[in-house]
C-alpha cells in the first residue's frame, strides 16, 4: 500500500493537538495530540506504508485526510463528531475556524427565514466596486483556516466572487454560498483552479421549496424557480468535479420527516455526498416573523422535538449505511459563535445578548489590531462546537469519549521516523568545553573564524500590536555589523508556515533606535551569544558552540538525524542530557528559579 496526504488538506496546530480541515467533504476534525503528530507526518508524495501503519492510514484514508493506492481505500460517509482519538470534552480553539465574506449584498431570491437579510438590502445601493478590496482586507485579518464566500449571491456578482476568490485563495481554502439560481458556468475554472468547495441551497425537493426560497422578481426574470436553479448548479459541480454541499434549513414549514427523506433519497441518487442541515437561526428575517408571531399560533420555529426527529433520520442514515454525510448545526443557541464580513468590510457577528447583528470592527476604524483583539469576545466554545459538528442532542446523551473516531496510531510509526529525518537543533549543555573542542578537532571538525558575538533584540509597540499579529521586529548586532529584521505574520498552507521576511542593513545604532522609538515600539526583548562554528570537509554535519550569559556553554549539532545522533555517542562524555527548550526559555527558567520576579527578566545579556 502506498500513501500521500489528501491535496489541500490543511493542518493548523492547536493547545489539544490540531485541527484538520479536508476541503472534499467541508468537514473540521479536531486530533489529539498524538493523532495530530501522525497527521503532520502524512508524506505530500506517493509513500509505501509499512505493515505497522497500515491500520491508522487505512482509517484516515475512509475519512478522506489521506489517498492511499494498491490498494485503493475509498472515503466513506461519517455523520458523527469531528473528534479524531479520545477527548474527554470539547475543546475550544485558539483562533477561528471559518470567517463568512459577504461577496454582495445583492440576491435572486427573498427566502422568508434569511438571516442575512438585514445586512443585504439597506446595503444594495451603494455597493461600489472598490469594497470587495476591504472584504478581503478584513478576512485576510482573520486567522480563519477557512473563508467562506457568501451574501447575498455570489452568483448575482461573478466578477466580485471573482475578486474575493483570488485574494483569498493564498492564506484559507474557500467555500461559495449560493442559491443555485444565476449563471454558475463563468466561475468554473477559478472555482476548480482553487480548489473552492461549492454549497448550494435547497430546502424541500417538493414545490413547498419555492414557498420557502421564492425567487425576487427583480433579479430573475425568467421566471426560473429557486429549485430549478439550484438543480442545475448542483449538476454543473458535479459535471466538473467540484467538491459539493447541499445545505437545508429547517424551519416550521418543512419540520416533515418524509420530506427530509425524499430530499435525501434524491441527494444520494443524485450523487451528493455532504448534506449540511441548519436549524433556524433566529436572525434578519427569521427573527422579524418570529417577533410578529408572538402571542399567534404560527411560528417559524420548529418544534421541541425537531433535534429527536433529526436524530431518526441521521440514525436511519447510519444503519441504512447510505453515502451521505449528514450534519446538523443550531447556531440559534450561540449566535454570536460566527463571524461574519458584510458586503463593505465591516465585521459583525449576530448578537447573543443584542438583538440583530453586532459590528465588531468597521473598516475605516484603522485599527487592525482590534481584530484581533475581538476573538476572545466571541463565543469560541459555541465557534469550536458549531463546526466540529458536536451535537449534544445527539448519539442518545453517550458522552463524547465514547464516540470519538478511533485512529490506531502505532506506538512505532515508520510513518513519523521518515518525517523527521533531520533533526535541527539537538542542543547540549557542554561539561568540560576544552575537551569538546579537542574531541571534534579530533573527529574532523575546524573551527570557521573565531567565537562570533550575536545580539537579538525584540521591539514592540505598548499595546503588542506586532505580537497579536504575529509580526516580528527584530534588530540584531553581529560581527560589529547592525540589521533590521521585519518578518510578517505566519500563512499556514498544509503543515508548513510561510512568512515574509525582511532583513536589512541598518546605520548608526543610535539612528536606528530613535527611529524605532518615534514609531512607537520599544524593545521588548534581547538575548546575546557568542558562537563559534565548526565545519567538517563533508558538510553534512555541522557543530556550533554557543556560549550563553549566565547559563555557560551549550553545543548545537544540525544535519541527518543518524549522523547527529552518532556524533552525540561520540562526545557523550562531555555533554548533559539533550535540551529541547530554546535559550529564551533556558534563561527565563533559570532566572525564576533564582528567584528573579517575572516582569524583571526582560534579556539575557553578558554585561548585565
Ligand atoms: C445567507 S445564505 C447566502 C448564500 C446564498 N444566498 C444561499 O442561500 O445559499 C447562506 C446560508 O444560510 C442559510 N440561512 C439563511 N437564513 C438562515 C437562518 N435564519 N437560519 C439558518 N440558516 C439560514 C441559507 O439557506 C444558506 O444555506
Ligand atoms: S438565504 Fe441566500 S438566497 Fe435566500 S435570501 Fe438569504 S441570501 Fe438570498
Amino acid at each position: 500500500m502506498e500513501t500521500r496526504i489528501r491535496p489541500g488538506v490543511r493542518l493548523r496546530e492547536d493547545v489539544f493537538g490540531g485541527i484538520c480541515y479536508v476541503p472534499q467533504r467541508d468537514d473540521f476534525f479536531a486530533a489529539n495530540q498524538k493523532i495530530f503528530l501522525y497527521l503532520k507526518s502524512l508524506p505530500d508524495t506517493w509513500t509505501k506504508v509499512a505493515t505497522t501503519d497500515k491500520e491508522a492510514v487505512t482509517a484516515l484514508a475512509a475519512l478522506g485526510i489521506c489517498e492511499t493506492r494498491s490498494p485503493k481505500i475509498t472515503e466513506k460517509a461519517y455523520c458523527g463528531p469531528s473528534f479524531l482519538g479520545s477527548f474527554l470534552e470539547l475543546p475550544s480553539v485558539s483562533m477561528p475556524l471559518v470567517v463568512n465574506c459577504f461577496c454582495t449584498a445583492h440576491c435572486p431570491l427573498s427566502c422568508i427565514y434569511c438571516h442575512a437579510d438585514d445586512l443585504m438590502k439597506q446595503f444594495r445601493d451603494t455597493e461600489s466596486d472598490d469594497d470587495i478590496d476591504n472584504v478581503a482586507a478584513t478576512a485576510n485579518m482573520l486567522p480563519a483556516m477557512v473563508a467562506v464566500i457568501t451574501g447575498g449571491d455570489p452568483l448575482t456578482r461573478p466578477r466580485r466572487a471573482k475578486a474575493l476568490i483570488e485574494r483569498l485563495a493564498a492564506e484559507k481554502a474557500l467555500v461559495l454560498d449560493t442559491s443555485g439560481v444565476g449563471d454558475i458556468t463563468t466561475l468554473v475554472p477559478l472555482l476548480k483552479e482553487n480548489n473552492v468547495h461549492v454549497r448550494v441551497s435547497l430546502d424541500t425537493i417538493s414545490n413547498q421549496n419555492r414557498k420557502l426560497r421564492p425567487t425576487n422578481r427583480q433579479y430573475v426574470k425568467n421566471g426560473e424557480s429557486s429549485s430549478l436553479g439550484a438543480i442545475r448548479t448542483i449538476d454543473i459541480c458535479h459535471a466538473e468535479g467540484i467538491p459539493l454541499t447541499v445545505q437545508t434549513v429547517i424551519t416550521s414549514l418543512n419540520e416533515n420527516a418524509d420530506e427530509w427523506r425524499d430530499l435525501r433519497d434524491w441527494l444520494v441518487a443524485r450523487g451528493v455526498r455532504n448534506w449540511v442541515i441548519h436549524v433556524v437561526v433566529k436572525g434578519g428575517a427569521a427573527r422579524r416573523i418570529e417577533e410578529a408571531s408572538k402571542g399567534k399560533r404560527t411560528t417559524i420555529v420548529p418544534s421541541s422535538y425537531i433535534y429527536t426527529k433529526l436524530w431518526r433520520l441521521v440514525d436511519e442514515t447510519i444503519k441504512r449505511r447510505l453515502p451521505i454525510d449528514i450534519r446538523c448545526t443550531d447556531t440559534d443557541t450561540t449566535p454570536n459563535s460566527v463571524l461574519l464580513i458584510g458586503s463593505k468590510g465591516d465585521l459583525y457577528t449576530e448578537g447573543y445578548a443584542h438583538k440583530g447583528k453586532v459590528c465588531l470592527y468597521r473598516i475605516g476604524d484603522a485599527r487592525p489590531d482590534l481584530i484581533q483583539a475581538l476573538w476572545p469576545h466571541l463565543d469560541r466554545f459555541g465557534h469550536a462546537r458549531r463546526y466540529l459538528n458536536w451535537n449534544p442532542w445527539f448519539f442518545e446523551g453517550r458522552s463524547l469519549e465514547t464516540i470519538c473516531y478511533d485512529v490506531p496510531v502505532p506506538e512505532t510509526s515508520e510513518l513519523t521516523t521518515q518525517a523527521n529525518p533531520v533533526e535541527t537543533e539537538a542542543k547540549y549543555p557542554i561539561l568540560d568545553v576544552a575537551t569538546l573542542e579537542a574531541l571534534l578537532a579530533e573527529f574532523g571538525f575546524q573551527a570557521s573564524g573565531g567565537a562570533k558575538f550575536q545580539r537579538d533584540e525584540y521591539f514592540d509597540t505598548a499595546e503588542r500590536f506586532a505580537k497579536r499579529l504575529d509580526y516580528v521586529v527584530r534588530l540584531r548586532q553581529e560581527g560589529g555589523l547592525l540589521a533590521v529584521a521585519l518578518k510578517g505574520p505566519r500563512h499556514w498552507v498544509g503543515r508548513t508556515y510561510s512568512r515574509i521576511e525582511l532583513e536589512v542593513p541598518a546605520g548608526s545604532e543610535s539612528a536606528v533606535r530613535d527611529s524605532l522609538h518615534r514609531s512607537g515600539f520599544e524593545a521588548t526583548w534581547y538575548m546575546e551569544k557568542r558562537r563559534t562554528t565548526y565545519l567538517t570537509s563533508r558538510r553534512s554535519l555541522v557543530a556550533a558552540v554557543d556560549e550563553i550569559p549566565e547559563l555557560g556553554f551549550f553545543l548545537e549539532l544540525e544535519g541527518p538525524l543518524s549522523d547527529v545522533r552518532e556524533m552525540e555517542s561520540k562526545l557523550v562524555k562531555v555533554l548533559g542530557p539533550q535540551e529541547r527548550r530554546n535559550y529564551a526559555e533556558l534563561f527565563r527558567t533559570y532566572k525564576l528559579e533564582s528567584g528573579v520576579h517575572s516582569e524583571e527578566i526582560v534579556g539575557a545579556s553578558f554585561t548585565s
